[in-house]
């Protein structure tokens, strides 16, 4: 939820959620962007569209952004070791373009930021991107996040809210 909610900020709450068939998700989500209950590839079927996958062969561009529709990033969250899941679960069976951001694997609102500066004329590989991000909670005890992390000046762009949730006893 909080990566969501990051995602809908960065752009405005102008956000789909597809494939929503739980009432009680959809009520929450409604407060974020709209909420269809339809797989993406159905509620898309005549447009132009781009799925973010890390296994697509092209980067994204912003030309790429001036000619679609609409830009899919997976709801997913990631294994350390990635596994390919949007391409097995979206893209493989969905017929719209592909495009990566990079080699490292992102968070979904991480992606979603990328997306947003790509869109804006920057191209990918002048975008900063951290391998990993360690959170400290004391002298003792720290969190790994392995994920591509977007920095700008040097700091990481970390989910709003992530940070205390991880520090929470
Ligand atoms: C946390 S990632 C999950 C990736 C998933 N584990 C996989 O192996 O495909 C959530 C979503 O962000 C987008 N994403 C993250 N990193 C990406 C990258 N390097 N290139 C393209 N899309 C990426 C994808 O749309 C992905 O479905």
């Amino acid at each position: 939820m909080l990566e969501y909610k990051h995602a809908a900020k960065l752009w405005n709450g102008k956000l789909v959620f597809t494939r929503v068939a739980d009432h009680k998700t959809a009520q929450i989500l409604r407060n974020l962007g709209s909420v269809r209950k339809e797989n993406a590839k159905d509620l898309y079927s005549n447009k132009k569209c781009i799925v973010l996958d890390p296994q697509a062969k092209k980067p994204l561009t912003p030309k790429d952004c001036t000619s679609i529709d609409a830009l899919i990033v997976g709801g997913l969250l990631g294994y350390e070791k990635p596994q390919g899941r949007t391409k097995t679960l979206i893209s493989a069976s969905s017929g719209f373009h592909t495009r990566h951001l990079g080699s490292l694997q992102l968070s979904i609102d991480g992606a979603v930021f990328v997306i947003k500066a790509i869109c804006l004329g920057l191209n990918l590989k002048d975008i900063e991107i951290a391998k990993e991000i360690e959170i400290i909670h004391d002298s003792i005890h720290s969190t790994i996040l392995p994920f591509g992390y977007p920095l700008i000046d040097d700091v990481p762009i970390i989910t709003p809210g992530l940070v205390q949730y991880l520090n929470k006893k």
